[in-house]
């Protein structure tokens, strides 16, 4: 990183954009865009120029060290030609299947997920991929660096350059959080605790609020298992990405008075022990296995739109505010090898997210809260964070998306989803909400998990769960 003497005036990086930016971690986001016709791409420098680079200063700055050693961002002229890539994609054959098309993407966005950032440029690519697919016509992937802000500034950076596909004029929307993590639809008076049983969703108080007392570390090591092998190291991911219908979700949250969370964490538990048993028979199903769910912790009650973000005094500024959950995946009995009663996995994750609710000193790793307020050395806290997600068997997050379909430059989009990279778990589940469809994407490391039967457990916990929640099929 660059050494600069001069760096009065420039904005600080955040101590969480730090941490996603160390020799020990390197964290980015893909926001992946698939689109319902073939991409002409004759607008997209322009696109870029106008409408993605003025959404944030950061993305045309670089991080530098200033003086004192603090990491701050320095402007710097963007040279778009080397930040948005066209690969080509030609069949040996000359004529290709769309599974091989599939499969040109699928390791195309594994190459691009390990790849660095070149030094000295801003954190961010966009790759344009015209080789149609059997989900779409062309696909568009927006490579973000994590320091640049948290899941949920970056996915409103990306929706900032999209309209409404019914008509531009019109706002684009967004499900209130209360939906999300309300059992009850009409409750206005959202209290602190029911935002926070939301579990992925905005808790109410900021880190700082967290009083001293209740910081205590509350991690453990998980045992091995089919979804843990506990090697150090990064390997090559699969990814593959599924759809649910929120209806379903939505129909299950209502017979069942829990959230929406509620039955999304249910149906990925019980997807994961369903894995275990499949993939390997003799797998022990009482393993103490915890998800990570990443938590936001924006003060704000709504998806605010990135204008308001980043506005002077936002009440949800632009940046990295995130947290760690621990909720451990429920244990079977080795008696009950056929699963008889799905619908505990859900009532499993309604307690235990409401119970870490009752107690904010477990709800949050407060160890890491304490060095992150302490320690000045974000190598450190980086390091802290990568044993943290080691130590548990899978991390989840989600992000709410809007509800009506959207285009970019006048391309319909059919699909989005995203994912994270460069954090060392063997798995990851990442979920964005859009026009009525939840999209689950499963990060899995190659050569330890079968990503295909992952996903076939996750749709068959999800028919589980609606066969005995609603009897039906
Ligand atoms: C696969 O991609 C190639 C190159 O873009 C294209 O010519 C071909 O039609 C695609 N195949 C299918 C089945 O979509
Ligand atoms: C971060 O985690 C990876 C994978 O677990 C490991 O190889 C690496 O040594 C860790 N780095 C530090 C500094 O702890
Ligand atoms: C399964 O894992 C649990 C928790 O680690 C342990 O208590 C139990 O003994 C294990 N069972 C077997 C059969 O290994
Ligand atoms: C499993 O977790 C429980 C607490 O949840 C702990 O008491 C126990 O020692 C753990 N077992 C192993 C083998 O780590
Ligand atoms: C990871 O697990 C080990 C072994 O239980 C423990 O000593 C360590 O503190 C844990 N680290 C984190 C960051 O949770």
């Amino acid at each position: 990183m660059e050494l600069i003497k001069e760096d009065d005036g420039l904005e600080p990086v955040s101590p969480t954009g730090q941490y996603f930016n160390s020799k020990v971690m390197s964290v980015s986001v893909l926001g992946i865009l698939e689109l319902e016709i073939p991409i002409d791409d004759s607008q997209a420098m322009a696109l870029i120029k106008d409408v993605f680079l003025p959404i944030n200063p950061r993305f045309s700055s670089i991080m530098v060290i200033g003086k004192k050693g603090a990491r701050k961002w320095k402007k710097v002229e963007v040279e778009v030609e080397n930040h948005v890539h066209v690969p080509s994609f030609s069949s040996p054959k000359g004529s290709s299947s769309p599974s091989e098309n599939d499969s040109f993407l699928k390791s195309y966005i594994s190459q691009i997920a390990k790849q660095p950032f070149p030094q000295g440029q801003p954190l961010w690519e966009v790759h344009i991929i015209k080789c149609p697919t059997s989900e779409a016509q062309g696909t568009v992937i927006f490579k973000l660096h994590h320091a640049l802000g948290d899941g949920y500034s970056l996915v409103g950076a990306l929706l900032s350059c999209l309209q409404r596909a019914d008509d531009p004029s019109l706002p684009v929307t967004f499900p209130s959080v209360n939906k999300f993590s309300s059992a009850n639809n009409d409750d206005r008076n959202i209290g602190l605790p029911k935002v926070v049983s939301g579990c992925f969703l905005p808790l109410v108080n900021t880190v700082r609020d967290f009083g001293g007392s209740v910081l205590k570390s509350t991690c453990f090591k998980d045992d091995l298992s089919p979804i843990r092998c506990g090697l150090e190291s990064f390997r090559p991911f699969s990814l593959s990405a599924i759809s649910f219908s929120l209806d379903r979700i939505k129909e299950i949250k209502s017979r069942l008075r829990v959230t929406i969370n509620d039955v999304i964490t249910g149906v990925i538990f019980l997807a994961t022990r369903l894995y275990m048993q499949r993939g390997s028979p003799n797998s022990n199903l009482s393993s103490n296995s915890t998800a990570l769910v990443l938590l936001n912790t924006r003060n704000l009650r709504d998806y605010k739109s990135v204008k308001d973000m980043v506005r002077p005094n936002s009440e949800s500024p632009w940046g990295n505010n995130f947290a760690f959950l621990h909720v451990p995946i429920p244990k079977v009995k080795p008696s009950d090898s056929e699963f008889s009663n799905p619908l505990k996995f859900v009532h499993k994750a309604r307690e235990a997210i409401k119970r870490k609710q009752s107690s904010f000193g477990v709800v949050l790793t407060g160890k890491l809260l304490e060095m992150m307020k302490k320690c000045r050395n974000p190598e450190v806290v980086a390091r802290h964070i990568n044993r943290t997600m080691r130590n548990s068997s899978m991390i989840i997050s989600n992000v709410i998306g809007p509800m009506e379909k959207l285009s970019m430059a006048n391309h319909p989009i059919k699909g989005m989803y995203f994912t994270v990279t460069g954090t060392p778990e063997t798995l990851q589940v990442t979920m964005i909400s859009y026009a009525g469809n939840l999209r689950v994407v499963v990060r899995a490391e190659q050569g330890f998990i079968d990503s295909e039967l992952y996903t076939r457990s996750l749709h068959d916990a999800l028919d589980m769960i609606l066969h005995d929640a609603c009897g039906k099929q």
